[in-house]
Order: C-alpha cells, then structure tokens, then sequence
C-alpha cells in the first residue's frame, strides 16, 4: 500500500486534525512515514493565523513540487486545512502541482479523495465546501508513537469555528461558525482513549468556554461546558483533564470553582490576554477589559494559588502606541504568567483589523515583540525557580525526548519535568517527584524519592 507523509503547521487542532486522518488512512491500510522522501502522498496541513505559517507552507509545496513530482510525476501533492479552505483555487493557480485542496470542514473525505487521485480517476480535487456535521467527524485516533513512546496524553475536538471576531483573527472564516459535539458523543471518545491507555485528556476547541451555548445550555447553574468537563470527569482510568483556550470573556464563576470541585482537572490555564491596553481590547473586538481579566486571574488564584497560567499576547496590533505596549508590558508583570506566546501583529487579508488606521511599522513591532518576550521569559523562569526543592506530581509520559535514557512527565501546571527512573513501572502513573535543578524550561526530578506507589502521599 502507498505510503503517506503528513506535516503539520500550527496549533493543537491542526495536530489532532492530522492525526484523525492519519487514523482514517492507515484502516485502509496506508503506511504513515516520517519523511517526504519515501512517500507517495504528501499532505500539508496547514494555518492563516499568521503570514508566516502561510509562507513555509508555499515555500515546503513548492519544494516538493521540484524535488518530489520531477522525479516522480505521480507522487500526490495535497494542502489541508485552513490555508486550503482559505485560499482555495487560488492556491492551485498559484502553486500548479497540487492535486488536493481540503478544506477545514472535509478531512473525513482526505482517504477517498487520495484514492481517486492515486488510480488517476480524477485529476485534481477541490473541495472547500462547508458540510453540516462535520464537527463530529473526526473522532479516530493514530496516538502519536507506538511501544515505548504510545500516548498517555491524547487531544479531543470538543467543537469547531467561532462566533467572536476579533479583527485581527483569521480563525472564523477558515472554521466557520462555532458548532459543538454532543457531550455523550465526546465522553465516549474519551473513554475508548482510556481504554487504550491514555490517562490525559486535554479537550480542545477555539473558545471551549462557548461550548454547547446554543446546543445544551445551561443546567444547574453550570454552563454546557462545565457540565461536560464533570462527565469526562467521571470517567474510570483517567488520571488528567486539560483544556484549551478559554476565552476570558464570558469565563464564569462555575469554570472557576471546577478547579476546585474537579480533582482531575490541571492546575493550569491558558487564558489569551492579547493586549493590555483597553483601548487596543476595544479594538481587537475582544469583550473585555484588562481590568475585568485581572479579576479573573486573581479569581483563579484565589482558588488554587499554584494555577499555572499561560497566555497569548499580539504586539504592533493596528493603532498601538508605545503606552499601549506599556500597558501590556505592566499588565504581563503584574500577573507573571508562567509563560506565553508572544505574537507579531501579522495582517490578514479579509479580516477588520487588516483595513484600519495606524498599522504598526515591522521595526517597532520587531523591537516590541524582542522586549516583551525578554521580559516574559525572565519572568516566566522565576515560576519554574520556585519548584526547585519542591515536590510536585508528574504524569509519566515515557522515554525523554532529549534523553531516551530518561523519562519524562509534566506537573499539573504543564511543566515538563525529566528525571530517571523505569519505564515500565512509571509509564501512565501519576507520581511525585522532587525537583532538584532547572534548565532552560526544563524541571529535573530527584529520582531517589520517587514515590512508589503513585497517588499515596510520601511518609
Ligand atoms: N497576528 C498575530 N497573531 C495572531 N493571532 C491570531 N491572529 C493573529 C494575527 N493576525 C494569535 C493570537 C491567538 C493565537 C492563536 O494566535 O494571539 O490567541
């Protein structure tokens, strides 16, 4: 059977996106590689979010184009996703040597379409039409790595698309309009995952605090999410549940007090600030102010002080002035996240943000973007410092990826920690280790205290 090389540009969902056709492929009985050199499909799974994301993805086809389709003419070249569902036709005008052009809401369709297009029955295949459902399409799972290295953490869509419009953002017009899975049907992919041995679940959608608004509702006080998050709760054998991003709009006192009431919810949250000035929030169209988020921050600590807390921030976004960027700079130290992406404003065609006044010149938005993540970074460590001496509980994923020889899990609050220990024994447990050194954004565990039997406390 033909083998298949899938790459994947930017964010978790891409990943869980590739990964459920990677799944639907290899039940036909394709072979997934792990480069494009040996492959006879090459699929690219791509992001809009930013220009960048979108130039590597052209710059990777049309190296593929010259160094794969010269030698081998029948090799199928495909772009998924949301520059696919983006750009569309005019992707193929511009880049001739694609055969497959698959939209955000078409993935379910990449193993027939790559078979039509392997016997030659058709051509070439655009398909980038919106289908009613196609939320709950993806559902199987290829769990990244086999043996040593099978997954004890797994991603699961929760919804697709979104209705908030921030201007600058590509996201609603690549993933449409926000349509949420039934909770019945996610517990159940969350329970088959247990049973093939995943203990972290992390449950992913664009703003998973909208999620069911409209489908489920709110019931005993507690929002369509919440209610969610205590069924997957409920599920035997499941150690973690993790979820992103919230929106800190609408993210209420029931998703507060969860990590409170849920003890397999992680300490951890990642909550996108994107700015902290107000008048660059009005803006965006974000639905907050920096005033209402830092209430929330302080909610969530109030509840568990150790909630470790990771956030989105943009600079150069259109209109922002030195103070603007102060105030974000302010905001970002008073809060010290435990750390964040920070972002180029990048304009995108078709969005508000892309029209309006007093875009940002590249140097200042270069010099901001080196200064806030100097700042972040320094600040960023100063959490990790504190676990030194510490004991904290990890959840053992498996071997290293530095260091095969070692293993590696994370702390609730998502911190990779690496210490030594057996593989077999520790795979999939949660236990506790105490932290004796840091690297760059690395916590190393003492091995000698490691806890024998995982969930009883030390003596
Ligand atoms: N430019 C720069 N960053 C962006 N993001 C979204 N759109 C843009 C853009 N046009 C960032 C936001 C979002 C993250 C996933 O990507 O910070 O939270």
């Amino acid at each position: 059977m033909p083998n298949v090389y899938i790459k994947t540009y930017g964010c978790q969902m891409n990943e869980r996106d590739s990964e459920a056709v990677a799944a639907q492929l290899t039940a036909k009985g394709y072979h997934i590689v792990s480069t494009e050199h040996q492959a006879d499909v090459v699929l690219l799974n791509t992001c809009s979010v930013r220009d960048q994301a979108e130039q590597k993805a052209i710059g990777k086809m049309r190296n593929l184009a010259v160094t794969l389709k010269r030698d081998r003419p029948n090799v199928v070249l495909g772009v998924m996703g949301c520059m696919a569902q983006n750009r569309g036709q005019s992707l193929v005008d511009q880049l001739p040597d694609v055969d497959l052009v698959l939209g955000t809401q078409k993935f379910h369709h990449a193993p027939d379409y790559v078979e039509a297009l392997l016997k030659g029955s058709q051509r070439r295949i655009i398909d980038t039409e919106s289908e009613p459902g196609s939320e709950s399409t993806i559902r199987e799972h290829l769990l990244h790595g086999v043996g040593d290295r099978a997954a004890v953490s797994a991603f699961v869509s929760i919804m697709q698309g979104c209705n908030q419009y921030c201007t600058f953002c590509i996201v609603p017009y690549t993933r449409g309009k926000e349509r949420s899975r039934a909770i019945e049907d996610i517990v159940d992919e969350c329970r088959q995952l247990v049973n093939r041995g995943v203990r972290e679940i992390t449950l992913l959608g664009q703003i998973v605090n909208s999620y069911g608004k409209r489908e489920i509702g709110i019931r005993d006080g507690k929002s369509a999410f919440v209610q969610l998050l205590e069924a997957v709760h409920g599920i035997e054998g499941l150690h973690r549940i993790r979820f992103t991003s919230p929106h800190p709009k609408g993210y209420g006192d029931d998703l507060i007090e969860a990590y409170q009431r849920l003890p397999k919810l992680c300490p951890s949250a990642h909550i996108p600030i994107q700015s902290g000035s107000n008048q660059i929030l009005k803006r965006m169209h974000r639905g907050y102010t920096r005033e209402r988020f830092l209430e929330l921050i302080e909610k969530l600590r109030h509840v568990n002080p150790l909630l470790g807390i990771t956030t989105d921030i943009i600079v150069g976004f259109p209109g922002e002035t030195e103070e603007d960027f102060q105030e974000t700079l302010e905001l970002a130290e008073s809060v010290v996240f435990d750390n964040a992406f920070v972002f180029k404003y990048s304009q995108r065609s078709g969005t508000p943000a892309s029209e309006m006044d007093g875009q940002v010149p590249k140097e200042i938005i270069e010099d901001r973007h080196a200064r806030l993540l100097k700042r972040i970074t320094e600040l960023g460590h100063q959490t990790y410092e504190k676990l030194v001496g510490q004991e904290v509980e990890i959840l053992v994923e498996g071997p290293s990826r530095r260091n095969a020889s070692r293993l590696e899990g994370r702390t609730g609050c998502n911190k990779i920690v690496v210490f030594e220990g057996n593989l077999d024994r520790f795979k999939g447990q949660l236990i506790k280790v105490r932290i004796d050194r840091l690297g760059s954004f690395t916590l190393y565990g003492d091995p000698a205290i490691i806890n024998l039997s995982p969930k009883e406390p030390l003596s």
